[in-house]
């Protein structure tokens, strides 16, 4: 009976472990929103108005004075009391500044 089943079951077993997998996969492929809820809305809140971190919406520094490159920056480095993302991939990074800018509009 198992026999039979078996090719069946490792197939399914494969799946399963496939998704459980893909489930937890690091955050790598993330891009532009999904990234800012997961790793900057809990500061700067989901819309860029701030709270533990500096409103980063309309009107603020970030939309006025800052260039795309000084927001990478940011990004990369972690001013202050900010946490740096050093090890986004470079189309995350551009990704996360195309939607920063996007708060603003
Ligand atoms: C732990 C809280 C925290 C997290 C998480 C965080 N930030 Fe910040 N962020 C800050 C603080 C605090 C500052 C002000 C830093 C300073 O200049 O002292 C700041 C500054 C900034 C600035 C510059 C503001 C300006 O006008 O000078 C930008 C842009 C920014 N953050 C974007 C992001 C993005 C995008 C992410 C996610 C990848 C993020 N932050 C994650 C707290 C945070």
């Amino acid at each position: 009976m198992w026999a039979r089943f078996w090719p069946f079951m490792r197939f399914v077993i494969a799946l399963l472990i496939l998704v459980l997998l893909g489930g937890c996969a690091p955050s790598e492929e993330l891009l532009g929103e999904d990234l800012y809820v997961r790793s900057c809305a809990a500061c700067h809140a989901l819309d860029g108005n701030g709270g533990i971190g500096l409103n980063i919406g309309p009107g603020s520094n970030t939309d006025l004075n800052l260039t795309d490159e000084q927001i990478a920056g940011v990004i990369t480095v972690g001013p202050g009391n900010m946490p740096g993302f050093p090890r986004l991939t470079p189309e995350q990074l551009s990704s996360l500044v195309a939607y920063v800018r996007s708060l603003s509009q």
